[in-house]
């Protein structure tokens, strides 16, 4: 069975509630609890924090192990190298989502240091980004 994790980074455990008209108004846990119903043939995960280093413990300790890691770092995306490094030294391959079109917003959204060692990136799509990253790596 594959094993694939979702990893949030800061402000997404407000999905629902913050910024409604960027960002949606359905709260994570209750779509990834459609989504491990959709895609019961495979190991899903999820992990969410709001702290720079517990994101990058977290790639540490999957990315030699699982077959794929689904991650939007959201602000750190724009800003971290730390980040960016840790996507750059695991093994398992890393697909870049992000629930706006970044490109679409300010100036700094444009910038990533995950994109350069990302497997591919997705963005715009609203939480169905999320569907599109597991389907690539199924
Ligand atoms: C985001 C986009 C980021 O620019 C922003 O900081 C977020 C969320 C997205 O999913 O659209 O927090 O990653």
């Amino acid at each position: 069975m594959k094993r694939i994790i979702i990893i949030n980074g800061p402000n997404l455990n407000l999905l629902g509630k913050r910024e409604p008209e960027i960002y949606g108004s359905n709260s994570f846990e209750d779509f990834f609890d459609k989504l491990k119903v959709k895609h019961n043939d495979i190991q899903l995960e999820y992990f969410q924090s709001n702290i720079e280093g517990e994101l990058i413990n977290k790639l540490h300790e999957v990315g030699f192990e699982y077959d794929g890691i689904i991650l939007n770092a959201a602000a750190y995306t724009h800003t971290s190298v730390g980040i960016g490094d840790a996507v750059k030294g695991i093994e398992t391959p890393v697909v870049e989502v992000h629930i706006s079109n970044i490109h679409a917003r300010e100036e700094f959204r444009h910038t990533s240091f995950i994109a350069p060692n990302a497997k591919g990136v997705i963005f715009g799509f609203g939480l169905q980004g999320y569907e599109l990253a597991i389907e690539s790596f199924l």
